[in-house]
């Protein structure tokens, strides 16, 4: 209830992805202006970097409902099929893990994005025959964690395709000044920094973080939120300097010493931490990787001397990468 306060609602108040941001505002005001439903969008990028924030975002500034639903709830040709022909012109029909959706349900899709249409199969055996069915101009917005997991057909359905980016620590200490503004929390620039620095360059967890630290400073400080209480805070919850939690630490200590830095297949490091291997792609190896302390190569991930340097250890004279 607390995380809609905080969510933005038009695209001004969207902080970061500029170049998504200027895009869309352009692509919202022409459809607007020819009455049409907006063009069906694909976002791909890492979890909580705002994928249904800006799903929401996108139906309020076209004025219309925005109905939400993911690729692992649609087991059946007809669920699709009910929802679809429910929507009101120019509606946001919004997909999340739309990888996860099954090919009966995304043959229904197809017809649905290109000509508004679907086809409907009715009676079983011989006498079984399809009939089209209009539905109404519709947006369909669907997201996923990675673009390399849609079919292609599926993906070159979309006429708009944004990649979200984590966020720099600038982005970061706005919007978590802009929601502790919200929540009525006191915090001093330096604070908002310090959360902001260590949050995985997520929104979702920089707003989970200034939650907790809320709570720290409540009960251990006056309320107000300085930079001290925030580090403070952070250490309690084992969020380290680099905006690390247990789980990262977990993976990286794990390639480091039990697998002499790599190069270590995926599945041998889901094996050794208790993991399942999709949530190491997705969730942990992205930032990881963007921050340098990880490295895929052809014979699997290799932890960087940085990684080693992370930990007080010292890296290993050569580095089994070949480069
Ligand atoms: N809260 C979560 N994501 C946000 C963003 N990109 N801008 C502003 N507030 C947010």
């Amino acid at each position: 209830a607390v995380d809609r306060a905080i969510r933005p609602r038009r695209l001004d108040d969207y902080i970061g992805q500029a170049a998504m941001r200027e895009q869309m505002a352009i692509f919202i005001q022409a459809a607007l202006a020819r009455r049409e439903a907006l063009d069906h969008v694909l976002i791909f990028g890492p979890p909580g970097l705002g994928k249904t924030t800006l799903a929401n975002i996108i139906a309020n500034e076209m004025g219309v409902s925005l109905r939400q639903t993911s690729g692992p709830v649609l087991e059946k040709a007809g669920d699709l099929a009910a929802l679809l022909t429910n929507l009101e012109p120019r509606d946001v029909l919004f997909i999340d893990e739309i990888h996860r959706l099954s090919p009966m349900v995304e043959e229904v899709l197809y017809p649905a994005m290109e000509d508004y249409q679907i086809d409907i199969m009715i009676g079983e055996g011989p006498a079984a025959r399809s009939i089209k069915l209009d539905i109404p101009p519709f947006t369909l917005v669907g997201a996923t964690t990675r673009a390399g997991l849609l079919t292609s057909p599926l993906r070159d359905r979309f006429g708009i395709v944004h990649r979200l980016e984590f966020y720099t620590p600038e982005e970061l200490t706005q919007i978590v000044t802009r929601s502790a503004k919200i929540l009525g929390v006191e915090i001093s620039p330096e604070g908002a920094r310090e959360i902001a620095r260590r949050s995985r360059g997520t929104p979702r967890i920089a707003n989970r973080l200034l939650r907790r630290v809320r709570d720290f400073a409540e009960v251990m400080a006056d309320g107000r939120v300085t930079a001290e209480v925030a580090s403070k805070a952070l250490e309690m919850l084992n969020v380290d300097h680099n905006g690390f939690d247990q789980l990262d630490r977990k993976l990286l200590r794990t390639m480091i010493e039990k697998f002499e830095g790599g190069p270590v297949g995926l599945d041998n490091i889901a094996a050794a931490i208790s993991e399942e291997r999709g949530t190491i792609e997705d969730v942990l190896e992205p930032y990881l990787i963007q921050q340098g302390f990880i490295m895929r190569t052809p014979r699997g991930r290799v932890a960087t001397r940085t990684a080693y340097l992370h930990f007080g250890l010292e890296p290993p004279k050569t580095l089994n990468v070949n480069e």
